[in-house]
């Protein structure tokens, strides 16, 4: 890939000296939440225990080319069996929340409204709530992270049918039901856009909805997600469910990347635009898409919100929760780069690049020189509070003025080529990305004066990382995919120290 040729000028506003310290006087705010992250798919194995139906997932995996090291979700790390030994885990480093998700088919194994819940599933996820409860860790529950009942995606093809959106809701009053009192903050949906442009596997899974092609499907997929989203607040409102309920955004605000180019500029917007404000927009900004996109989208394409679903879906989230792995400039396409919006093979990608940008100011890694790690992981931490400031300024949210990093994390580069345990446990280069971020999010909070209640690190132990399988490592603890074994590795104790020194008495 051809970088622009020149590199960008410092732009005043987007940069902030990255702290090379740790910064010990600073406190984390009163009540601040040290999380870790989890997703039942890519963490609980028991695939097809106790009722559980299958997901699209457990069908991706056996598709040849669809994971690259086989990996399927049907053991991974058995935390379906072993979840109390985990959170005792995560609770002796000082770790007081888990985000996870409930799987979806374990609770209607054949996924719609009318077909039978398995009291077995709302068994399991009740004992593993009181489980966290008990151990003082919070228990955060997803309703959806990816892993749709098969029987949905056969049927009527999954979320790129309007027929979702009450099966959903249907799902998730079950579910609010079951747990209500007991878990403080849920989330809907996590990371919408990924799910639809990548994971559901359109057009990998061509199981689409009459009318429907592979190029449209991200978009129906995400019209009717978002519709699930706010008839599933709307339920949550209307129940008096007490917490508080959003969904996981994610990607990043990305300045452009020569600060006097005009297409530079552009495509920083139509970045934001397709990337964040396609969910942002709807929820916390105006009730309908982004205008770039229905300038450029057709309705075939991208559907068009009916005037009571707009009024539905605008402020249909008590606060805004973010994945924020990492932050890139943005530039206009060049020759040989890629260029997206309506290239059908990559819907929900915008007309730009990313590029990275190692500067002498702050610290920056990636891309990766890992061939097995993940490209997309190129963090930039000096860009990290600039576009923080960003979200804040777009989408202020209304009813409580907080913000979640749901999920950040790392792949440490070669993790998966060590054989000995001692040295695979010292992750130096995620405990640096840990230690780099967590010391702009003490600035963020300190200078910036942004609401951030809350940051997860993704993940709480190593798992099945979607068509990567297990051989990209996010853990901050190892699992051993023979005896299961867990074992911390130096960025679990350092994240521990970290929030010793800053979290408020
Ligand atoms: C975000 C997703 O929510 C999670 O499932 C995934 O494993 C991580 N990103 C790392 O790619």
């Amino acid at each position: 890939i051809a970088l622009p040729s020149s590199p960008p000028a410092l732009y005043p506003e987007w940069f902030s000296p990255s702290p090379r310290n740790i910064l010990p006087d600073l406190k984390l705010p009163k009540g601040f939440i040290f999380g870790v992250a989890t997703a039942a798919y890519q963490v609980e194995g028991a695939a097809k225990n106790e009722g559980k139906g299958p997901s699209i997932w457990d069908w991706n995996s056996r598709q040849p080319g669809g994971v690259i090291d086989n990996t399927t979700g049907d053991v991974v790390d058995l935390q379906y069996y072993l979840y109390k030994q985990d959170v005792a885990r995560v609770a002796a480093i000082g770790v007081n929340a888990h985000s996870f998700s409930i799987s979806w088919a374990r609770i209607f194994p054949f996924g719609t409204a009318d077909s039978p819940v398995n009291q077995a599933g709302l068994d399991h996820y009740s004992d593993v709530i009181d489980s966290h409860i008990q151990a003082g860790v919070g228990p955060i529950v997803t309703l959806f992270h990816w892993d749709t009942p098969l029987a949905l995606q056969a049927y009527y093809g999954g979320f790129t049918s309007p027929r979702i959106v009450d099966d959903f809701v249907n799902y998730a009053k079950t579910v609010f039901r079951a747990f209500n009192g007991r878990v403080k903050t849920w989330y809907t949906f996590n990371e919408p856009r990924v799910y639809c442009g990548f994971i559901s596997g359109y057009p990998f899974n061509q199981t689409l909805t009459p009318g429907v092609n592979s190029s449209m499907a991200p978009y129906h997929c995400v019209y009717n997600l978002l519709r699930a989203h706010a008839g599933a607040v709307k339920a949550f409102r209307a129940m008096n469910i007490s917490g508080e309920i959003s969904f996981k955004n994610d990607d990043f605000v990305g300045p452009p990347w020569r600060a006097n180019s005009t297409e530079d500029i552009e495509a920083a917007e139509r970045h934001t635009a397709f990337r964040i404000g396609v969910l942002s927009d709807p929820v916390y900004a105006t009730g309908d898409w982004p205008k770039i996109m229905t300038d450029t989208l057709p309705p075939e394409y991208l559907p068009r919100f009916t005037e009571e679903e707009k009024k539905d879906l605008l402020g249909s989230a008590d606060f805004y929760a973010i994945d924020s792995y990492r932050a890139q400039y943005v530039s206009a396409p060049t020759d040989g780069l890629e260029a997206c919006v309506s290239n059908p093979s990559h819907p929900l990608w915008p007309d730009c690049n990313v590029v990275q940008l190692f500067d002498t100011n702050g610290w920056a890694v990636g891309p990766s020189p890992d061939p097995l790690s993940q490209a997309w992981l190129q963090a930039t931490p000096n860009l990290l509070r600039p576009y923080l400031r960003e979200l804040q300024r777009r989408w202020p949210t209304k009813k409580m003025a907080s913000r979640y990093i749901t999920e950040f994390g790392f792949v440490e580069p070669f993790e998966q080529l060590r054989t000995e345990l001692f040295r695979i446990t010292e992750d130096v280069t995620r405990t640096n990305y840990f230690m780099t971020y967590l010391g702009e999010i003490l600035l963020a909070i300190h200078e910036d004066k942004l609401p951030i209640a809350g940051i997860f690190a993704w993940a709480m132990i190593d798992n099945a990382e979607w068509s990567s399988g297990t051989s990209a490592r996010f853990g901050i603890q190892h699992v051993n995919y023979t005896t299961l074994e867990r074992t911390y590795k130096r960025s679990a104790l350092s994240l521990s120290e970290f929030f010793k020194v800053h979290l408020s008495d």
